[in-house]
């Protein structure tokens, strides 16, 4: 990757330009700064993609419009065309989307569906599970040494979470951890082709792939439930009727890959924050119970594993000063808005005390603010303590190699050392 400066004017920003989201990480939240700083929204033309470019898009790069746009669900809706930038073509429809892609009322009812089974109350009953996968892991890692602590550690807790929950078999988790990666992987040449038919094929292979294995799960389940998720969606009734097969597909694959690909890389970040801000780290070690909470949410934050999500304007709207017209795409900026400085004190200081800590790293307050975000704050909280507990001189030894994508904030592998 090329050391880049820091662009003197918002002209050098192209959003939709792969080349930006290989910038340093430190260049891209400069390249934010301005564009927070701008009169208006930047509008940006649309990323090539397999099929038209669409018109465009807005990025909502503020704290105050990405709340706003959250809590206008019936303005900034999500049932148009996709939440990605691009519309999704209609092969993709079959796999991706779900009732992150929907509106009220089939969102609510599709999400009832299983929202019981991420209540604080149903997490904690799953937290044992949570404990014992973790303390394993440590067991683990100590048996390893000086590692790959994504592939040793923040990939393991969420994977393992999330297929229990589903009643995935033990023999398919790798399946599944290489299909959810190849759906998430942006534009990263290690994961998918730089060919975009190639790409495409993949990905709709991926999709197949977890399409096959809960329609087999299903499929033993109809008759003979289980108290997993994938027993309870293909038994839902919703509306009078079954889910599909294409709807029970597409909906597993939101939550394996929202699941799978997001916590991971809070944990990553979470060695990378502990080592670069050891002042955090000796807080942290010094009142683990008192000051974890802070510490999550901080991470979260920080890292903003999910940097966007779009909606579609449904008619003529005023915001914050702004005239926005029926139809444009907004492109919330989770990323950015989590760095505002006028919502946010020396917004790029790691600061596990910071309270309050308004960030939207799991979506502002509406209807899609992120299912999993209980689970997710369990995991991350579990996982940090144990290894805080019993390893607790562990640090990243070297940089991230970070994911190229514009959607995830991830790190594909980062060295952890625990011999000093
Ligand atoms: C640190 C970890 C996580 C982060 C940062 C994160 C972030 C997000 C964000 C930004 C959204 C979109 C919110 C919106 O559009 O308003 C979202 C939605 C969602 N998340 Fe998470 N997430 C995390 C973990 C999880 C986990 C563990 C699950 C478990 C299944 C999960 C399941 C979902 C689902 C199903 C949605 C769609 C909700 C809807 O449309 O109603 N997430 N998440």
């Amino acid at each position: 990757m090329t050391a880049h400066h820091p662009p003197l004017s918002s002209e050098h920003i192209d959003l939709s330009d792969t080349e930006f989201w290989g910038w340093p990480l430190a260049d891209r939240q400069a390249a934010f700064a301005m564009l927070r700083s701008l009169d208006r929204p930047p509008f940006y033309a649309e990323p090539e993609f397999i099929f038209e470019a669409g018109p465009g898009y807005y990025a909502l790069v503020r704290h105050a419009d990405v709340v706003e746009a959250s809590r206008n669900p019936e303005v900034f809706c999500s049932g148009k065309g996709a939440t990605s930038i691009p519309d999704l073509p209609v092969e993709f429809n079959e796999y991706f989307g779900s009732m992150i892609n929907m509106d009220d009322p089939r969102h609510a009812r599709l999400r009832r569906i299983v929202s019981r089974a991420f209540t604080p109350r149903m997490i904690q009953r799953f937290a044992d599970d949570v404990a014992r996968t973790a303390a394993g892991i440590v067991d683990h890692l100590l048996e390893t040494g000086p590692c790959d602590f994504v592939e040793h550690v923040a990939a393991r807790l969420p994977l393992t979470i999330i297929c229990r929950l589903m009643g995935i078999p033990d023999d398919s988790y790798r399946m599944v951890m290489r299909n959810t990666n190849i759906i998430l992987s942006g534009f990263d040449p290690d994961l998918i082709s730089e060919d975009m038919n190639e790409a495409v094929g993949q990905i709709l292979t991926a999709g197949g792939e977890l399409a096959d294995l809960v329609t087999a799960l299903g499929n033993e389940r109809a008759g003979r439930p289980g108290d997993d998720l994938v027993s309870a969606l293909v038994n839902a009734n919703i509306d009078g009727e079954q889910l599909t097969s294409a709807e029970l597909a597409s909906f597993f694959i939101l939550l394996v890959v929202a699941g799978n690909e997001t916590t991971r890389n809070a944990l990553s970040h979470a060695l990378v924050l502990l080592t670069d801000f050891p002042d955090q780290r000796e807080l942290l070690l010094a009142d683990l119970g008192g000051r974890m909470e802070g510490a999550v949410e901080e991470i979260v934050r920080y890292s903003s594993p999910v940097m966007f999500m779009r909606r579609t304007l449904t008619r003529d709207y005023h915001m914050n000063g702004h005239d926005y017209r029926e139809g444009d795409k907004m492109a919330l900026f989770y990323w950015s808005a989590n760095q505002d400085e006028t919502v946010f004190t020396d917004p790029a200081r790691f600061d596990i005390t910071r309270s309050p800590n308004p960030h939207v790293g799991f979506g502002a307050a509406g209807p899609h603010f992120c299912l999993g975000a209980h689970l997710a704050r369990r995991e991350i909280t579990v996982m940090l303590r144990e290894l805080l507990t019993r390893v607790p001189s562990i640090h990243a030894d070297g940089p991230p190699d970070r994911l190229l994508s514009s959607f995830i904030n991830g790190i594909k592998h980062l060295n952890c050392d625990f011999s000093r």
